[in-house]
């Protein structure tokens, strides 16, 4: 099975928890898939909520209406991938630069249902540079900050994110503490937030393998 096949079938699998209501639907390519699927059972929802310009016109393509979270109320489930995913469900997010969105929307949800391939399971989360979100004046300030907490942080060149924000991709971390490093770089003045997903993680993993999905509650 190819990797896009891997985030295919797990897309599937994530319908199976589309009981109806608000759904919150994450972006990338798995996310993509994921809205693929959720478009053939479109009839069983009221709406979904989008964590980005991109999901929001994709959504939109497939006559899913697209609802403002000020105006709903909660959500069952929100369905997202992830960059990394340990056994734990802490999370790096934010590959797509969506993540200050998928946060939110993730923090709004009930249960937090992740759908990644097998390639995105690590011990420790690092590996994939971390991405922090920073107001545009506060990014040489934020960049010697992460510095000094160990990283190696680069400007995502030529990206500006949907609100209007830059992101600093952090190399060089081997993060064995999510949650406390998750609120240590959220203090930085001119940090909207970081791509760690530890203080809220993933309730239920859909993994992509070569022989199937498997689910981890
Ligand atoms: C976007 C994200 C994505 O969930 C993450 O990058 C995974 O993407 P893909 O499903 O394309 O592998 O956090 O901001």
């Amino acid at each position: 099975m190819t990797q896009d096949e891997m985030k295919q079938a797990v897309a599937r699998a994530a319908v199976e928890y589309v009981k109806g209501g608000i759904i919150g639907v994450g972006t990338g390519s798995t996310a993509n898939y994921f809205i693929d699927e959720l478009a053939k059972v479109k009839g069983r929802i009221d709406g979904a909520v989008a964590s980005s310009e991109a999901t929001a016109k994709r959504l939109k393509s497939h006559g899913i209406d697209v609802l403002d979270l000020n105006s709903v109320g909660g959500m069952e489930i929100y369905v997202d991938g992830a960059d990394e995913i340990t056994r734990n469900f802490h999370m790096i997010k934010g590959g797509g630069g969506a993540l200050t969105r998928e946060k939110i929307v993730a923090a709004c949800a009930k249960h937090f249902i992740c759908v990644a391939d097998q390639t995105k399971l690590v011990d420790v989360l690092g590996k994939f540079p971390l991405p922090v979100e920073v107001i545009p004046m506060a990014r040489s300030y934020v960049a010697r900050e992460l510095v000094k907490l160990g990283g190696q942080p680069k400007l995502r060149e030529g990206f500006t994110t949907d609100n209007g924000n830059v992101i600093l991709d952090v190399h060089g971390l081997s993060i064995l503490d999510p949650v406390v490093l998750e609120s240590e770089i959220n203090q930085l003045t001119g940090v909207v937030t970081n791509g760690l997903f530890a203080r809220r993680p993933a309730d239920v993993l859909l993994l992509g393998t070569e022989h199937g999905v498997e689910t981890y509650k």
